[in-house]
């Protein structure tokens, strides 16, 4: 019998919880105050970075993310800070160059990054290559993120074989990230017996309340020994977002799993965050009620993506045909190849489903469906059907390389493109947000020159 060892927590209320219930509109003043007391609870990580975070930063909050970056470090000395990366797409939606890929690895690391999570919409491992090289370079511990989704194409074992090929490319852990709030709680105590049986490093798990399901799948997941789980203080928790920090942790209290974390101490951040959450709410009306949203687990829809379908459908007048489209995710991912719903996939995949009840069955299809048809996205887990691949790009050829193959390298230009804008001289961090988000970036300088 393996060791019983105390469950670990990451705390994500810094990212995924705002991310998920307040549309990542947390400001770094609003964390400041509780940054030594958060150090202080003995987290095994707090997810604090990355994800929609740094769009945000510029887009929405008037703050640089790298500044954010250096803050949080400076203030949080003893807990390692995590944050999620999209492989190859980095934080954006298109896949960058292995130059800008590396740069933008490098300086997270540099600014006070300790651990990667990172993950490819379509789980194509080709996708991660340059990200882990660059992480282990910079001497991050990086997490290989297995999306976890259901299809013929997502079995155990396929999750399992995926998992030992990125511990080849040198992940230091596994994490089991579940977006759409999809791993019921049975399937995870399978899954996570399977990948402890198997795999040597350590397996954390992520998780979203969306179904109503996720603080018994995360205590599946404890019983059947996953290292480390993923929870947010209670305000920032629940329906999209995590299961609570609080409630995981009186959950495991008096069983084997204990986490040894002290409730008060959770409770006098929890309280703190409650009054930032009603800040939020008021300065950027965005609504935080959700409710529990079983429909996902038929059709598979994230939280996040249902309000982007509902604006899609009223563009087009169909408002009132919701039901045919849902109906219709599910054969348009069958018919692509049962991609994980995931940014970008899921909104390729909605799209295309909105499409299909607007005009008829791929009468008219988007670039980025053609793109994903073609290959450019990496491979998808299942085969595209046939009928819809021809309708879609005729008898062009599918690339079986690595897509970031084909594309040169982009750094030095984004510099020239800056110094003909009339900012010469930028910090190589400014330059990558350039890279990443140019419009934004750009008019952030403009303010603050
Ligand atoms: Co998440």
């Amino acid at each position: 019998m393996a060791e019983v060892k105390p469950l670990k927590i990451t705390e994500t209320v810094l990212r995924d919880g705002p991310q998920s219930l307040v549309a990542t509109r947390m400001r770094v003043q609003d964390m400041i105050p509780v940054l030594e007391k958060l150090d202080d609870v003995g987290y095994h990580a707090i997810e604090a970075w990355g994800g929609a975070t740094f769009d945000a930063c510029l887009r929405f909050l008037d703050e640089d993310p790298w500044s954010r970056l250096r803050i949080l470090r400076h203030r949080m000395p003893k807990t390692p800070i995590q944050m999620l990366l999209r492989g190859q797409n980095l934080l954006g939606y298109n896949h960058y160059a292995d130059d800008i890929v590396s740069e933008f690895i490098k300086k997270s690391v540099e600014n006070g990054v300790s651990i990667i999570r990172v993950f490819d919409a379509l789980n194509d491992t080709r996708n991660l290559e340059t990200s882990f090289r660059a992480g282990k370079e910079a001497g991050a511990h990086m997490q290989g993120a297995l999306v976890y989704t259901t299809s013929p194409y997502h079995k155990p074992q396929d999750f399992l074989q995926l998992a030992k090929e990125m511990v080849q490319m040198g992940a230091d852990s596994i994490c089991i990230k579940d977006m759409a709030g999809l791993l019921t709680p049975y399937a995870a105590e399978t899954l996570v017996k399977q990948l402890k049986k198997e795999l040597e490093v350590p397996l954390e798990l992520h998780n979203h309340c969306t179904t109503g399901l996720g603080h018994m799948t995360a205590l599946k997941a404890a019983e059947a020994g996953v290292d480390i789980i993923d929870t947010a203080l209670s305000p920032f928790s629940g329906t999209t977002s995590q299961p609570s920090t609080e409630a995981m942790v009186a959950t495991v209290a008096e069983g084997p799993r204990s986490t040894g974390l002290d409730l008060m101490q959770l409770n006098e951040l929890a309280e703190y965050f409650s009054g930032v959450k009603t800040k939020i709410i008021h300065e950027f009306h965005v609504n935080a009620n959700f409710d529990l949203n079983p429909k996902v687990l038929i059709y598979q829809i994230p939280g996040g993506m249902l309000s982007n379908l509902r604006n899609q459908m009223a563009g087009m007048g169909i408002e009132d045909k919701l039901d045919d489209v849902l109906k219709e995710m599910p054969q348009v991912r069958k018919d692509l190849g049962y991609p994980p719903l995931v940014t970008p996939t899921s909104q390729i995949v909605g799209s295309m489903a909105v499409m299909n009840v607007a005009m008829g069955r791929y009468k008219m299809i988007p670039r980025e469906v053609k793109e994903l048809i073609r290959g450019r996205y990496g491979k998808t887990p299942g085969p595209i059907n046939q009928e819809v691949k021809k309708q879609a790009i005729g008898d062009e050829p599918v690339i079986d390389h690595r897509p970031a193959d084909d594309i040169k390298p982009q750094l030095f230009a984004m510099r020239d493109r800056l110094d003909e804008a009339g900012f010469p001289g930028l910090s190589t961090e400014d330059v990558l947000s350039y890279a990443l988000f140019p419009e934004v970036a750009l008019s952030y300088f403009r303010s603050h020159r």
